[in-house]
């Protein structure tokens, strides 16, 4: 069976193309390689024996996508990767994100409504739930508006597949609300590649480790939590990937509840920016410079999910510690800049 997945060789979309293949999917992969790099195609190759076709395509190209769909007229399910994500980025240049993340989706499911069947899968964030009233988050919480033009993104994206959905019964679709993910792939072939100074904690957490960056900036030490640090679920990406061939065969075999479902993806407990550089400091036995400087605007202070609806309709569970995906990251880390 084929299916496409845009972004398939960025962060989450190379780990998931690989637990695709594990499961005997056929993948064609579309990327622009505007934050990817076409070398990750030999990392998956080196751990599934099976290289992936891949098209270098822009989704923003809508002839290109018409004409990728006559070409492939038997994909039969797509997960949708493809995005930029950066929030401050997004606060700067409004129109780049609808443009990338909004267009791009239209274009997918314009081409997705003229096929008989498909199942489309959707990278959402929990982004979507702002700072939550209650803990742990759950899909019913309210979507909150949102902070930042990326944010927003997800949200319209959500939307805009629901609506579709409405109209078109033979498109099954699932929006997958992320947590955080984090970590490589154990035979660490494949991992995070950040372009430029990361965003993210655990990536700038390795680079300070290895001496890439002089110290880890700690936004805020006095939020409301038990050591004054932000909390949030940090889950495993290849965790994260699995849960991506369960919603997909989910879909593809019809048993979604209506045709449009959302899911959080986290591992259900909540971990504080010192608790992450705790692991680290543990797995790796190097001492991590940082200091607490001012809280970052836009920040939650709490995001963790509760994970019992895709732990019951999915049957699928996060599986991976803190401490082992610290570990994977590290590993990762350290191969690369050697
Ligand atoms: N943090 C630091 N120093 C850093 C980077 C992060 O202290 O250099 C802290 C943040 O303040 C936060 C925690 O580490 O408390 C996690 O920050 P990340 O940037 O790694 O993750 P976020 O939860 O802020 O961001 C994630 C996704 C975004 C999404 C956002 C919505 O990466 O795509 O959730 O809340 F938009």
């Amino acid at each position: 069976m084929k299916i496409l997945v845009t972004g398939g060789l960025g962060y989450i979309g190379s780990h998931t193309v690989v637990e695709l293949q594990n499961q005997g999917f056929e993948v064609v992969i579309i990327d622009n390689l505007s934050n990817a790099s076409i070398e990750v195609l030999d990392g998956i190759e080196a751990i599934t024996g099976k290289k992936p076709i891949f098209e270098k395509i822009d989704l923003r190209e809508k002839q290109k996508v018409q004409d990728f769909f006559k070409k492939h007229g038997d994909v039969e399910g797509v997960i949708h990767f493809a995005a930029s994500k950066a929030v401050g980025e997004s606060v700067e240049k409004p129109l780049l994100y609808y443009e990338n993340n909004i267009a791009t989706l239209v274009y997918l499911l314009q081409e997705l409504q003229k096929k008989e069947s498909s199942s489309f899968i959707f990278s959402s964030s929990c982004t979507v739930y702002g700072q939550a009233d209650q803990l742990p988050v759950s899909e019913d919480a309210p979507v909150k508006p949102a902070e930042s033009p990326y944010g927003n993104t997800k949200q319209i994206g959500e939307e805009i597949i629901s609506d579709v959905c409405r109209v078109t019964p033979q498109i099954k679709s699932i929006a997958l609300r992320y947590f955080n993910p984090i970590g490589a792939h154990p035979s660490i072939e494949i991992g995070e590649l950040p372009k430029g100074v990361p965003q993210n904690l655990v990536p700038f957490i390795t680079q300070t480790g290895i001496g890439l960056r002089k110290q880890l900036a700690v936004f805020g030490a006095d939020y409301p939590t038990a050591d004054g640090t932000c909390i949030r679920d940090y889950i495993h990406v290849v965790d994260l990937a699995k849960a991506h061939v369960v919603a997909l065969q989910r879909s593809l075999n019809d048993r979604n509840e209506g045709n449009f479902e959302v899911f959080n993806l986290g591992t259900g407990k909540g971990s504080s920016v010192l608790e992450v550089i705790q692991s680290f400091e543990r797995v790796s036995g190097v001492k991590l410079n940082y200091e607490v400087v001012e809280r970052r605007p836009g920040d939650v202070i709490r995001a963790y999910a509760d994970t019992k609806k895709a732990n019951e309709i999915l049957g699928w569970k996060a599986e991976t510690t803190l401490d082992e995906a610290i570990k994977s990251a590290w590993d990762w880390e350290q191969k690369i800049r050697n």
